[in-house]
């Protein structure tokens, strides 16, 4: 049964838990025998992360990184991307780890600021991408799933901060966020 304000299932718990799966066979097979480091965005990327470096038959090490953007009304501003804690990233292999990729600028301000860190190698996982959303080039490694352009919440992403805890990724019912419900 979804949520009273999920106007529909997107992706289920079980097509999550098979992608996930799949996922990390593909990212294990292009990572045979190194230690990679997962950059988890903050804060949508917590459920993903937990799940997916659980997959993973590799050696593993976890930051996080958070990203936010400061602008003035509906110009998109400039982005902060913050380290969390002090982690070593020079010479190791990144692997960003997102709920979702929309236009693309956190994506890329976050591969810019840890490309400053001197890292062998970065690539991206996503679970979810609005590929027809996209405003700025920015390359992904591995994709969950395409989805079209709807707001989404659950399995980690959220609208103000509700909705998170969902198992399901769905689409927000419009009522939830027009004041309505
Ligand atoms: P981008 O910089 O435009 O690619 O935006 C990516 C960020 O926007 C993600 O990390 C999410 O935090 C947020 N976001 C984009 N679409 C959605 C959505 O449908 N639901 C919840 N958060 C979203
Ligand atoms: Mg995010």
């Amino acid at each position: 049964m979804a949520d009273r304000d999920i106007e529909r299932v997107l992706v289920t718990q079980d097509e999550i838990r098979a992608r996930v799966h799949g996922l990390a066979e593909e990212i294990a097979a292009s990572y045979t025998g190194k230690d990679v480091t997962l950059v988890g965005v903050l804060t949508g990327a917590f459920i993903f992360l937990a799940d997916l470096v659980r997959e993973l038959p590799l050696r593993t090490k976890v930051v996080f990184v958070r990203a936010r953007s400061y602008g003035a009304g509906s110009r998109p501003g400039e982005l902060l991307v913050e380290i969390l804690g002090r982690p070593e990233l020079s010479g190791r292999d990144l692997l960003v780890v997102e709920d979702i990729v929309d236009t693309g600028r956190s994506l890329v301000g976050i591969k810019k600021a840890l490309e400053k860190r001197a890292p062998r190698s970065i690539r991206t996982v996503v679970l979810l991408d609005k590929e027809e959303r996209r405003e700025v080039d920015c390359e992904v490694d591995f994709t969950g799933f395409v989805v079209p352009d709807e707001f989404l919440v659950g399995y980690g992403l959220d609208y103000a901060d509700r909705y998170r805890h969902l198992p399901y990724v769905g689409i927000l019912s419009r009522s939830a966020y027009s004041g309505e419900a």
